[in-house]
């Protein structure tokens, strides 16, 4: 690894589009305002359009200028931005980008070290990679790393392909794929909140845990991304990568060092063990769901069907509940349940961790009820750990009362806590891959999800659409939980 200010040239692919102003530009400010990043570092910026150098800084002072920050001046930080038009397909482009890397390589003094962002749509990640190093910007003296973006793939044999593409010009080592929930400060706390707590570990297992929930619900919908959705929906945009990335920290077993192979091969060990499903069987494990229109905090929204570029009759699932079970010492017989979806009730990301009733617990609550213990790991938009425990609550019998202990990550410095993207690129300019996905856990994800898709690509989802926008996804779901005889805790806090 190298220091924790990296110097580099940061080539983004895709300069003009709405990642790079949305997150991308925004992420390198901060890194730089808050000394992360040396002067040494440049961004080139390329793309189809034909812009000027003081057009392109036009554009990154805009996205970052909600910050505000008197102590930095925003030309200065914007001058380190150059643009490149630019046609992928077009090898005397890359050589005249690779002349100009070297010039900056000598202005800012970055020794060689180049970082190629593909912020853009996948179709030309194989042919980029392959023309980066056949046109010699990947020989240099200092590091190259190539960052890519999802989808990474369409299924198994599609990343498959694109990756051996890939790997013709970059080694595996070299290769950054992008899942920004492993740049959330709340999931990567997960690791420590198990690994670092006696009072955690060892009651992480099937003998003491009843079921573990993992749900991600958004308020948005697809908005202006219908055609990307289309082809997508919801089991490839949010459970293929960043739901079973959840999963495999939450079941993992402890790393026997911090290093990204340790920790990344106990992930890949998690995701062997989801037990597989037939086609026939998804029904019994797996749910979808699409929104009908509704009403989203306090206002009348289309339903999915009616969006831009979305066919009227789509099949297209917006919503994903599912039960996996880990074929292992540690987790047999243990339900992992899952749920995504878009137009919820609420944005929130959110874990609960429930452990198993004592056997002879006497001490009910004044409604004849016991309660569980559980461990709510609250990712966003709140951060945090809630512990739900039972106490006697000041009267005179032995009845219980649940009670929490809170505890909030974001209550005193939240314009603090650094933003996933901007966690993500500095760890790759540090040369740490710990919190990007290795080729084998994104081959093992999709091998999982292909069977659902398979089964749900085999039959029309005549009962679409079957939950109201505003709502917590349809009824289905929720029978899938009351089959074991569970139920999901509520994600939003008057139900909590
Ligand atoms: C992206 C998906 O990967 O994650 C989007 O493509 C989704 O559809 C987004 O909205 C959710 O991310 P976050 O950080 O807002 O939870």
């Amino acid at each position: 690894m190298t220091t924790n200010t990296p110097k580099a040239v940061i080539v983004i692919f895709g300069a003009t589009g709405d990642l790079a102003n949305r997150k991308l530009y925004p992420s390198i400010y901060r890194l730089y305002r808050n000394g992360k990043l040396s002067d040494n570092f440049a961004v080139v910026g390329v793309a189809r359009r034909p812009l000027t150098n003081d057009q392109f800084r036009d554009n990154v002072k805009e996205s970052i200028s909600h910050f505000d920050d008197p102590n930095i001046d925003p030309d200065s930080f914007a001058n380190h931005f150059h643009y490149n038009p630019f046609d992928v397909q077009d090898l005397t482009h890359y050589q005249e980008l690779n002349k100009f890397l070297q010039t900056l390589d000598e202005e800012y003094q970055t020794e060689g070290n180049r970082l190629f962002y593909l912020a853009m749509a996948p179709n030309f990640f194989g042919t980029i990679a392959a023309n980066l190093k056949s046109e010699g910007l990947t020989a240099t003296e200092g590091w190259t790393r190539l960052v890519i973006e999802k989808p990474f793939g369409h299924n198994y044999e599609s990343a498959e392909v694109l990756n051996n593409q890939i790997r013709e010009a970059f080694t595996e080592d070299q290769i950054y794929r992008i899942d920004h929930y492993l740049g959330k400060e709340m999931v990567q706390n997960i690791e420590v909140i198990r690994f670092a707590n006696a009072i955690f570990e060892p009651l992480w297992n099937n003998q003491h845990i009843s079921n573990i929930q993992i749900t991600s619900s958004e308020v948005l919908g697809v908005e202006d991304r219908g055609r990307y959705y289309e082809s997508s929906g919801a089991l490839r945009d949010m459970v293929q990568n960043h739901m079973l990335q959840m999963l495999a920290l939450l079941a993992m077993e402890p790393p026997i060092k911090l290093t990204p192979d340790e920790i990344r091969s106990e992930k890949v060990k998690v995701l062997r063990a989801v037990k597989p499903m037939e086609v026939e069987d998804v029904d019994n494990y797996f749910v979808r769901g699409q929104y009908d229109k509704g009403i989203v905090e306090g206002e009348e929204k289309p339903a999915y069907r009616e969006g831009n570029s979305v066919d009227e009759n789509s099949n297209t699932e917006t919503f994903v509940a599912g039960k996996l079970l880990i074929d292992n010492f540690r987790w047999a017989g243990v339900p992992f349940y899952i749920r995504t979806g878009k137009r919820m009730k609420k944005k929130s990301t959110e874990i609960v961790i429930q452990f198993k009733d004592l056997p002879m617990n006497l001490y009910y609550d004044k409604g004849d009820n016991i309660h569980p213990n559980l461990l709510v790991i609250h990712i966003q938009p709140h951060e945090g750990i809630t512990l739900h425990l039972n106490a006697k609550k000041g009267d005179y019998g032995t009845t219980s009362t649940p009670i929490k202990l809170n505890y909030n990550n974001n209550s005193n410095d939240k314009m603090n806590t650094p933003e996933a993207y901007e966690v993500l690129l500095h760890d790759c300019m540090r040369g740490d891959s710990t919190n990007f996905t290795h080729w084998d856990e994104v081959a093992l994800s999709w091998k999982f999800v292909d069977i659902i898709s398979k089964a749900w690509g085999n039959k029309s989802a005549d009962q679409f659409p079957n939950y109201e926008s505003g709502t917590n996804g349809p009824k289905e779901s929720d029978a899938l939980l009351q089959e074991d005889g569970f139920h999901w805790w509520a994600v939003t806090p008057e139900e909590d």
